[in-house]
């Protein structure tokens, strides 16, 4: 099938180079001159498991290609599928400035029956608004020309997403067009495994859905965030806690890890955009907007711990910072609850030596060289002379290290966790003073906590 997608980020890139794979011929248009070159180049601009090969392989298959000229891109893809940024507008509700210009674009330049579909998180309405705005530009042009606007939210994961294309859970389509219903369906055909994935559904569910999913998680995981608050003030531990109520099956395993708190491009945004959708109609989302407030609580967790331990004086301490980007696997630090930790700790006066296994380019980009900020090249070197070591990733490499060999290049024997990665008992025996999310504390005195 011919398939053009607009958008070159995330979603868009894995979209086009997934589709490609199972033998579609997908056209790419961006706005972005510069990534459009460097995407021609091979040169792939995140870091996402697996996606360099998939993009590299079809692109010089010819399957894949990349382009700034939108015209081109409308008049390649029977399918057009709308994978541009939604940033949160002020209020946080969804800014579709960018899905409703390539909606005009498309109408501009369309001469035959068109699919639109939108990939991009959209507020429940926006086909309509889609609608709207192709036809005014179809009328503009004075022409009528037949087309269907589908719902077809994504649900990958940053550093597992081009797993989750090629093998999804479900692929939701919302149509209130048959035609465009067909074609979707034989689109994604190659991608059901052992049985139909494919839910339909209308368009309005359509996009109800995806922010309900998401939504959904976070919950789970504000609400695991409040029982670890609960715990630590009631002497429980909240791993032991997890484990117990993970073993109903209704309560499930997945999503119920307590840590400092979610980020990345979709919860804090969905949940926004979703409690403002709620608003709209007026609906107060009470649940939604407390889901929210624990996650901004929680993100200070961390923080008010190092303060704590070290009662206040922060001023000319450094911090050795694991773990960057807003979960493992990937290089991505957008919400990143180590982004907000790095701040705090600046503005006490503290000083922090950080390592990633993929975000220092990235945190280079967004702080520079700040003062305040060491950029070290292994998670060795972010110790050497640190008051403390603070975990806020949980990249695999951190796991399992040589705790002995670390306690030599930190000043003092003490690990902030805000991700719950060691054996509390454990580190205890080593004599680390350990702090981890809703566990008891194991602090053999307060090494390094005195002025
Ligand atoms: C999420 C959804 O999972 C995906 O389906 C949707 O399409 C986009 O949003 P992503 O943003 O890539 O994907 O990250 P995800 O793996 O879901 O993690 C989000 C945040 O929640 C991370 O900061 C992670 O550390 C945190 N998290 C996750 C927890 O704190 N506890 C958990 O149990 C799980």
């Amino acid at each position: 099938m011919r398939i053009t997608i607009f958008g070159t980020g995330y979603v868009g890139l894995v979209t086009g180079a997934c589709f490609a794979e199972v033998g579609n011929d997908v056209v790419c248009v961006d706005v972005d001159g510069g990534k459009i070159d460097r995407l021609n180049r091979g040169d792939i601009p995140i870091y996402e498991p697996g996606l360099e090969g998939v993009v590299v392989r079809n692109r010089e298959a010819g399957r894949l290609r990349f382009t700034t000229d939108t015209a081109a891109g409308v008049h390649h893809g029977q399918l057009q599928f709308i994978a541009v940024g939604t940033p949160p507008d002020e209020d946080g509700s969804a800014d579709l400035r960018h899905v409703l210009t390539v909606a005009g674009s498309i109408a501009e330049h369309m001469t035959d029956y068109k699919v639109i579909v939108d990939k991009s998180t959209v507020p429940v309405g926006t086909a309509d608004r889609v609608r709207e705005a192709v036809d005014r530009g179809l009328a503009a042009r004075g022409v009528t020309v037949d087309y269907a606007v589908v719902s077809n939210p994504e649900f990958l994961k940053e550093g597992a997403a081009v797993d989750d294309f090629m093998k999804p859970e479900r692929v939701i389509i919302g149509s209130d067009d048959a035609r465009a219903r067909d074609l979707l369906h034989s689109l994604y055909s190659p991608f059901n495994r052992n049985h139909d994935r494919l839910i339909s559904m209308d368009v309005r569910s359509a996009e109800l859905t995806k922010y309900a999913a998401n939504a959904m998680l976070a919950t789970k995981i504000s609400f695991m965030n409040e029982l670890a608050n609960i715990a630590d003030r009631v002497g429980a531990d909240i791993e032991r806690v997890r484990i117990g109520i993970g073993s109903d099956p209704r309560i499930g395993y997945h999503f119920i890890y307590p840590g400092a708190g979610y980020g990345g491009s979709c919860f804090p945004k969905d949940v926004q955009a979703l409690a403002r959708t709620a608003h709209d109609v007026d609906y107060v989302p009470q649940l939604l907007q407390a889901v929210e407030e624990v996650n901004d609580r929680q993100k200070h967790y961390v923080f008010n711990r190092i303060r704590e331990h070290f009662a206040g004086h922060l001023s000319g301490r450094c911090f050795a910072v694991w773990g960057l980007s807003f979960k493992p696997n990937t290089d991505d630090m957008r919400e990143a609850p180590a982004g907000r930790l790095m701040e705090s700790l600046w503005e006490a006066g503290a000083s922090v030596r950080a390592f990633d296994p993929k975000a220092m380019a990235e945190t280079r980009a967004i702080y520079g060289e700040r003062e305040g900020l060491v950029l070290c090249d292994s998670p060795e070197a972010a110790l050497e002379g640190a008051d403390a070591l603070v975990i806020m990733t949980e990249w695999n490499l951190f796991r399992s290290p040589d705790f002995e060999a670390m306690r030599e290049r930190l000043a003092a024997p003490v690990i902030f966790d805000g991700r719950n990665l060691y054996d509390p008992d454990y580190l205890a025996d080593l004599g680390y003073a350990y702090y981890a999310i809703g566990r008891p504390v194991q602090a053999p005195g307060n090494p390094g906590a005195t002025e």
